[in-house]
């Protein structure tokens, strides 16, 4: 990275997209258990846009709400930030409401996300699910294998961990299309955390003992991968993923994106490289962030805003004016 890049993610970027978190989070927070999904995410859309407009920085959108064609704003490609031709060139990965289902149902995990990096440091993930496999801090190397089956990685988390089997806790989205994971890991006695919604909760939430989930298993949005791995990289942890594709136009989308390689197995670092920021503002309460909350004439906010080079992580509590 060269020194003004660093400079700037350090210095200026760091706290300010704490800012931008936070106004998508307050926007889809009126919005929370109004019973729809495209308001709420519209809301928070509008908002993140327009607080990431205010920061100097040459910024590229590469994960968003869509391709072009299919998403009016913040969709791949889009150009933001106050010095565009001027400033640093960041590349952004973004989802102003991370659990559009959870906020119009007013269930737990609903967050605003922003990841930032070094331009062509982020995989330009195409929307597409992923087969995503993560464990937290402190294991050897490589203790997860997307290679192997569930069964064969539990036994080796167990084993790095110096537990039985049955005493592992796995996080998985509770989808039809898991039920067959959700058996076996059953059979190995294993506890398993089904969640609704909102998988970079869920992985994130490996690396917090509070919440006992020791493994994430299953498979989720490609996208809410990578941002999740900007997370992974700035607090410890371990995560693979491969990408999944149901047909061809699937294929063609992932081609359009530059992968060549459909099978390959992603670890971490290939998925966000070198420096990056990872930043997030509860919208809902959850296992990461309490949620806004409005108290009189204040909203109240809970972020996270952390890094990678330095592997610091900042806890911000915001209160609002309500406007
Ligand atoms: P949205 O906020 O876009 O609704 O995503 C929520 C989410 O649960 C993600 O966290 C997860 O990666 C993805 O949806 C899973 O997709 P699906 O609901 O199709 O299983």
């Amino acid at each position: 990275m060269t020194d003004v890049a660093s400079t700037v993610l350090d210095r200026v970027l760091v706290l300010e997209m704490v800012r931008v978190t936070e106004a998508a989070a307050i926007a889809a927070a009126r919005l929370v258990g109004r019973g729809d999904e495209k308001e709420a995410d519209a809301a928070a859309v509008e908002a993140m846009r327009a607080a990431l407009n205010t920061l100097y920085m040459d910024g590229t959108v590469v994960i968003g709400e869509g391709e072009r064609d299919e998403a009016p704003m913040l969709f791949i490609g889009e150009k933001v930030g106050a010095a565009i031709g001027k400033g640093p060139k960041i590349d952004i990965a973004l989802d102003p409401l991370e659990g559009t289902t959870i906020t119009a149902k007013a269930g737990p995990n609903a967050l605003a996300v922003l990841a930032i990096a070094e331009e062509g440091q982020l995989l330009n993930a195409p929307d597409v699910y992923m087969e995503k496999l993560a464990v937290g801090p402190g294991y050897p190397p490589d203790v997860i294998d997307l290679a192997k089956s569930p069964s064969e990685n539990i036994r080796a988390v167990a084993a790095a961990k110096g537990v039985e089997p049955h005493e592992i806790t796995v996080c998985v989205l509770d989808r039809p299309r898991h039920e067959a994971l959700v058996a076996e890991l059953r059979a190995l006695g294993c506890g398993v955390m089904l969640i609704g919604d909102g998988d970079v909760a869920g992985v994130i939430a490996t690396t917090d003992p509070d919440t006992t989930v020791d493994v994430y298993m299953g498979s989720g949005g490609a996208p809410e991968g990578v941002l999740a791995c900007a997370a992974l990289r700035c607090i410890g942890g371990q995560f693979k993923g491969r990408l999944l594709f149901r047909n061809d136009a699937e294929r063609e989308r992932a081609a359009r994106w530059g992968v060549t390689d459909l099978d390959k197995i992603y670890d971490l670092t290939e998925l966000a490289k070198g420096d990056c920021i990872f930043a997030a503002t509860g919208v809902t309460d959850g296992s990461l962030l309490a949620g806004v909350k409005r108290k009189g004439a204040k909203m109240t906010t809970e972020s996270v805003v952390m890094r990678a080079s330095s592997g610091t992580v900042r806890w911000v509590k915001g209160e609002h004016r309500v406007g």
